[in-house]
């Protein structure tokens, strides 16, 4: 009797595990995502977190277009396809199936502090705010005030002649500007510490983000975030007037205020930096395209510095159409290997199901070096773009998937690039410039956004023109 029970349990478990693999009824030929082996309790924590993208193409060899990888605490299926298709499922997929909210609360409300119903509350207010704000009408007041301060900050922080690291320089030339514009002169006058803790802050980020990872063992993120949040719990007041505003006067009782705007922070300088950084050092390297950016400068930077020219998002695409390419192309390099939403209910993709549960994630960086869609895929060539006659602006509702997509693409988008290219534009019109050290390569280990560099880059810069007033401060 013994072995009969034996055998009934043994044959019990058996069709639970294929139960688990395959799925019965109608649906017999779709079969659960398959596992990427790991470790026990770890999963393949040690191999993702090392290399992530590294890991992934591996992952995507073996495996094919679907398959989980497990992570403590979270499964995280990926998913590729033709980057329409996956603009179809995975930007634009049914709410009741996936979830952008569900997808990256635990970690907007882990990092920022807000609580749960505050975001869902307040996040559609700061996508349609932000949208509205920086979006094509209000780029040419933005675009001279980002201007009037870049040349504030070459006067008083480049100077003439120097040898610098390019990445600290170009974070603290973008990160005054894009405060100012976006958070207002009081707001930021107010707030003189917040660069530097934003820093730490900034460092810690992707540590602080993993599940499971207690804070208390992270003091350094803990205490700059308890800076940041106290700056701007006092400072909040004196956005007035700026972009900014809306977003506080909708939400002006709540005490999810200052975390939202750190929220709001956080999007508008983290990635821009590495961005400027990457398509600074990589046309410095690139002879040919340093040529066509200087004839591009030359002719369109009096115009740019003219009050009188109405810098709207058109004409700052079709006079420096090359510049634009540049980071067009840097954005496709340089792109988060993550982006994440949340699986609602049981969904089918090809001939598998992917579990209610899962993280469904697709991976930009990888999708972007594709080398059918791609050729030379690790190099930087910004004509790829300008041969096939697509739009600057226009690649990333086509083939990179940098911004995102569908009702939660990022509402930066327009502002990041005029931002971006008015920057890299004006410094080679203003200053001669060389690389120092060579372009370094990428931090391996960085999962979520534009990549970090991994080490330090030093350019040497000379005034090669003196603009009016140059000197005045
Ligand atoms: C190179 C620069 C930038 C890149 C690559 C970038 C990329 C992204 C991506 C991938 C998303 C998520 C979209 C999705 O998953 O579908 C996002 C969201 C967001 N971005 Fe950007 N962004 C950049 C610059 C900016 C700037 C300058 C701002 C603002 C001022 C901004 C504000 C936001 C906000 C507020 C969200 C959150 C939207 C939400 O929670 O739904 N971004 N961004």
């Amino acid at each position: 009797m013994w072995i009969g029970l034996l055998l009934f349990f043994v044959l019990v478990f058996t069709l639970y595990l294929v139960r688990q693999n395959t799925c019965t009824g109608n649906k017999a030929n779709l079969s659960y995502s398959p596992v990427c082996k790991g470790l026990p309790l770890l999963g393949s924590a040690l191999e993702f977190g090392k290399n992530p993208l590294k890991f992934l193409q591996e992952c995507r060899k073996q495996y094919g277009d679907v398959f989980t990888v497990l992570l403590p605490g979270r499964r995280m299926t990926f998913i590729f396809a033709p980057t329409q298709e996956l603009r179809k499922i995975f930007f634009n997929g049914s709410p009741n199936l996936i979830s952008f909210t569900a997808g990256v609360e635990p970690l907007t409300c882990r990092i920022f502090g807000i609580s749960k119903k505050g975001f869902s509350m307040a996040h559609r207010s700061l996508l349609t705010t932000l949208r509205s704000e920086l979006g094509a009408k209000h780029i040419p007041q933005l675009a001279h005030r980002l201007i009037n301060r870049y040349l504030f900050t070459f006067r008083t922080v480049w100077g003439k002649e120097d040898e610098k690291e390019a990445s600290n320089l170009l974070t603290e030339t973008l990160s005054d500007a894009s405060l100012r514009v976006i958070f207002g002169d009081e707001f930021a006058n107010a707030s003189p510490s917040l660069f530097k803790d934003f820093v730490d802050f900034d460092e810690w980020f992707e540590l602080a983000a993993t599940p499971l990872l207690p804070h208390f063992l992270l003091r350094p993120f803990v205490k700059s975030r308890r800076k940041l949040l106290d700056t701007i719990s006092q400072n909040w007041k004196y956005t007035k007037n700026a972009p900014i505003h809306k977003l506080t006067e909708a939400y002006g009782n709540d005490g999810n205020v200052p975390s939202l705007l750190l929220s709001a922070l956080w999007a508008t300088w983290s990635n821009v930096s590495p961005t400027s950084f990457w398509t600074l050092t990589h046309i410095l390297a690139d002879e040919k395209a340093k040529v066509k950016v200087l004839a591009e400068v030359e002719k369109s930077c009096p115009l740019l510095l003219s009050s009188k020219t109405e810098l709207s998002l058109e004409w700052i695409f079709s006079n420096l159409p090359f510049t634009a390419y540049c980071v067009s192309e840097t954005l496709r390099l340089y792109a988060s290997v993550v982006d994440i939403r949340k699986v609602v209910e049981n969904l089918e993709f090809r001939e598998f199901i992917i579990r209610k549960g899962d993280y469904l994630c697709i991976s930009p960086a990888v999708s972007h070096r594709e080398t059918t869609l791609f050729p030379q895929s690790e190099d930087f060539i910004p004509d790829r773009f300008q041969k096939q006659g697509t739009h600057p602006n226009a690649v990333f509702d086509k083939d990179l998937l940098t911004f995102g997509g569908g009702f939660y693409k990022c509402p930066g988008q327009s502002f990041a690039m005029v931002e971006i290219v008015l920057l890299i534009a004006l410094v080679f019109y203003l200053y001669d410039i060389q690389l120092v050290d060579r372009v370094p390569k990428m931090k391996e280990s960085q999962s979520v956004g534009i990549k970090k560099p991994s080490c330090s880059c030093r350019i040497h810069y000379l005034w090669k023109r003196r603009l009016a007033g140059m000197e005045e401060i």
